[in-house]
């Protein structure tokens, strides 16, 4: 990724290069941009080329252990890379940088890493910035987090789509998991700080805004209340977004759980315009078993209900999942209980994972870890079964018109345009030089797994 050098970036010092490597999720694609903002502040543009930059920085994640060990490879590259050329410095941070093993070793094999900070401070990169200018090895790895801090620079990398932070953290403490470890205990923002980032970003040019968290609709804990409200809640925001938001804006959320969709939540995205017809509820398992030890919180019947109620409201919604394999003590007859709430529930599309034991999470040390074989072998099972849904869904939209957003040209067929429906799904159709933002409409007519075709109809 590139960014423009912003506004305001102090060049006394000449222009340096910085190149950010991002891992994982999407809130650390929102963390990339506050350190960007911070970076261009500091006077770095950014650059994709790491032969060419003064600093290497690895935003990293934890959360499966392929991502560490994807980090991992990168970071002994750029070890390489700074016996080359010694000036360089190569920082770590994220989500790794919290876990404990990190920090110890930051003491003695990563010794020779310039600068490291956490997720808990990226608020203090300035004098860390700063520090590392004067010479100085920086480590600054807080335990916890402090209050919610605001005013965070934002260098956003896509003109059109900007994510909001709703909450931090989290409070669930599903026994697989490592995040609310590293990223802390749940706390939320104040609705008229969110309400201000979006109205920005849409006064911006931004058309698509996608509200974050580990578990947007547990919003609100701790707030003051607001409005009649013991405390201000998910659905809450959301009414006040859409009222406070411009025509024409897109609102989605992501992530929910499925522990805490209720009516309210459910008539706030049915009723309110801008709010797009689109749920991501991760379901993990689909035996009561598992998720019993997953402490998630829910049934496999009481998931499929609250799935039932979501569609009802909102008819033609989309449902996005998040779906594991491989949890300890997961029998071959507890993974064809997925399998069946799979073909129950029928998402449009899935992210399919297999579990990878976490140290320090409770499933760590849970007895039955499956072998890798029958992992490799269930994940490929649930796979073929959610693109073969996956298709089946989309088929059923051909011949329908949608509300398409264009984006630009397609990254296959330079004679094609993409945009998104408002159930987030890729469109590619016969145009070109529609501009970004605009809103067409096209009528689908063929269907792949992750994409549909089609052609425009409102065109003169
Ligand atoms: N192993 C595999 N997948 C995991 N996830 C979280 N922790 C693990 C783990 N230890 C998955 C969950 C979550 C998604 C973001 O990542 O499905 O919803
Ligand atoms: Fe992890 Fe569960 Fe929190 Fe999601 S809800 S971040 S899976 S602990």
């Amino acid at each position: 990724m590139i960014y423009e050098i912003p506004d305001g970036v102090c060049m006394t010092e000449g222009l340096r290069l910085a190149k950010l490597v991002v891992y994982g999720c999407q809130m650390n694609e929102r963390d990339s941009e506050t350190i960007a903002g911070y970076l261009g502040k500091a006077g770095y543009a950014l650059t994709e080329d790491e032969r060419g930059a003064d600093l290497v920085l690895y935003l990293t994640c934890c959360v499966r252990g392929n991502a560490e060990d994807r980090a991992l490879g990168n970071l002994g590259q750029a070890k390489r890379l700074k016996k080359a050329r010694p000036g360089l410095k190569v920082g770590i941070c994220g989500c790794m940088a919290q876990e404990g093993w990190v920090r110890e070793a930051l003491g003695g094999r990563l010794s020779w890493i310039d600068l490291a900070f956490g997720t808990h401070n990226i608020h203090r990169l300035p004098e860390l910035l700063a520090r590392l200018d004067s010479g100085e090895r920086v480590v600054e790895v807080w335990d916890f987090p402090q209050e919610v801090v605001e005013d965070l620079p934002v260098l956003r990398k896509d003109p059109l789509k900007a994510f909001v932070n709703i909450t931090y953290g989290c409070d669930n403490f599903c026994t697989y998991c490592i995040v609310p470890y590293v990223r802390g205990r749940e706390r939320s923002r104040g609705v008229k700080e969110i309400e201000a980032e979006c109205v920005e970003a849409a006064g911006s040019g931004v058309k698509d805004i996608t509200l974050l968290g580990q578990n947007v609709n547990a919003y609100g804990k701790g707030l003051a209340p607001a409005d009649g409200l013991e405390r201000p809640d998910f659905p809450y925001l959301l009414g006040v977004l859409d009222e406070a938001l411009p025509e024409g804006i897109r609102l989605r959320f992501t992530t929910s759980h499925p522990r805490f969709v209720d009516d309210r939540m459910i008539e706030a995205v049915a009723s309110l315009k801008k709010v797009c017809e689109q749920y991501h509820l991760p379901v993990q398992a689909g035996s009561d078993k598992v998720l019993g030890m997953m402490n998630r919180g829910y049934t496999a019947s009481g998931y499929l209900a609250m799935l039932d109620r979501v569609r009802k409201a909102v008819p033609g919604c989309a449902v996005t999942s998040d779906i594991m394999v491989g949890f300890p003590g997961e029998t071959e007859e507890d993974f064809l209980d997925t399998l069946a709430v799979v073909e129950e529930a029928r998402f449009d599309a899935a992210f399919t994972f297999v579990y990878s034991p976490r140290k320090g999470t409770a499933a760590e040390a849970m007895p039955g870890q499956v072998p890798e074989e029958e992992k490799k072998d269930r994940i490929k099972r649930l796979i073929d079964l959610q693109n073969r849904i996956s298709l089946s869904v989309n088929r059923g939209l051909v011949g329908k018109v949608e509300e398409v957003m264009a984006e630009g040209p397609s990254e296959k067929d330079p004679g094609m345009w993409s945009g998104r429906t408002r159930t987030n799904k890729m469109v590619h159709w016969p145009e070109t030089g529609v501009a970004p933002g605009r809103l067409v409409r096209v009528r689908i007519e063929r269907a792949r797994t992750f994409v549909l075709h089609g052609t425009r109809e409102d065109r003169t």
